[in-house]
């Protein structure tokens, strides 16, 4: 089976074994009757870079529903199903007026997903509106629930690409949300500037949004059209004293305070300056927009693309003295 339609870089590779699931009853079976057999689990796809067919046996975690599991006036507890559209929960609760994740507008990709590298954007990250979530044991098939705290949350991480990595199944996601004197995040210059364009001066959660909506689709191309996985690199941290050194030979550089000892720079600034900004080869390109994002033009293969990443890197290695990680999943 094709998996084009299952990667948002739009990668044409070949699964050799494919199934759909969608309860965590179906689930539960697939494991158990495929024991010990390789897995390559798939929710949106809007995370990998696929380099070559996947000889694993890949199961699409299709499992839908939201359901609202407490609330009380100030706040609404929902349990989100792994295989819903994270967009589409966000615009749910927009619609609902629950607040918090207005931020998390337009990130593509699935609920059950959004832990694993802890999705953040414009001040705001999962970690901040999670509760728990559970998760399938791979070889026991027993369902756990993982508190915030075993979660391990930090900068697009968590314990499910560290110590748990290839363990659990992510079947379902529990968040605390606000129905009343919302927490608003408008702290980011972009939307500042984006609310006071449209002269809001007390924005609601949908101002919000839509503000966010209007600055991912100036910056980030829409997977449907143009193949991408969003951040390809992750922002990399310095240490301070590196940081000094940088910020002598590059004064003009944006640069945001992480704590006192750590320093983070953009790593779309870093490949812009190394020339990259918008440049082709073949059909592997870097967005004319963000080059913090790499762009499949049509039929690039996984391996073109990812030879593409690490030319970057070496590049920016060579002119910063800055490593620069991959954000995405490479397979
Ligand atoms: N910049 C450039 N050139 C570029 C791109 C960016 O100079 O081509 C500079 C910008 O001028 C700005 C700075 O870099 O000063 C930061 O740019 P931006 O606000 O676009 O954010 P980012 O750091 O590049 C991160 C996330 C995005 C998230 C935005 C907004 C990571 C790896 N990426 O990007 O997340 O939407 O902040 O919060 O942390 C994703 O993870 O897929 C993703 C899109």
């Amino acid at each position: 089976k094709s998996l084009k339609k299952y990667n948002t870089f739009g990668i044409d590779v070949e699964a050799r074994k494919f199934v759909s699931v969608s309860s965590i009853a179906e689930l539960k079976d697939v494991l158990a009757s495929n024991p010990e057999e390789p897995l390559f689990l798939l929710g949106g796809g809007s995370n990998m870079l696929l380099t070559k067919d996947v000889q694993s046996l890949v199961i699409h975690l299709n499992l839908k529903g939201i359901s609202i599991v407490g609330e009380n006036e100030d706040t609404v507890h929902l349990k989100v199903m792994a295989g819903e559209n994270w967009h589409n929960f966000v615009t749910y609760c927009i619609e609902n007026n629950y607040g918090g994740i207005e931020n998390l507008s337009l990130i593509p990709g699935n609920t059950g997903t959004a832990p694993i590298q802890n999705i953040g954007a414009y001040g705001v990250e999962l970690k901040d509106v999670f509760v728990s979530c559970e998760a399938v044991h791979i070889v026991t098939g027993e369902l756990k629930t993982f508190s915030k705290e075993d979660c391990k949350f930090a900068y697009r991480n968590s314990v499910f690409k560290n110590e748990l990595k290839g363990k659990y199944i992510i079947t379902s996601v529990a968040f605390q949300l606000t129905k009343k004197n919302h927490k608003l995040q408008t702290s980011y210059g972009a939307i500042k500037d984006q609310l006071a364009s449209k002269d809001i001066d007390k924005p609601t959660i949908k101002d919000i949004s839509e503000a966010v909506i209007a600055i991912r689709q100036s910056k980030l191309p829409d997977p449907k059209t143009l193949g991408n996985s969003g951040s390809f690199f992750k922002n990399p941290v310095i240490s301070a004293e590196d940081f000094q050194q940088f910020r002598t030979q590059h004064p003009e550089a944006p640069f945001y305070e992480v704590s006192p000892t750590q320093f983070k720079i953009p790593a779309g600034w870093l490949i812009e300056q190394a020339g990259f900004k918008g440049k082709r080869f073949g059909d592997a390109g870097i967005h004319k927009n963000q080059a913090l994002v790499l762009v499949n033009h049509g039929n690039a293969s996984g391996a073109e693309i990812w030879e593409l990443a690490i030319k970057i890197q070496k590049k920016v290695k060579e002119l910063f003295g800055i490593y620069i990680e991959p954000e995405v999943n490479v397979f």
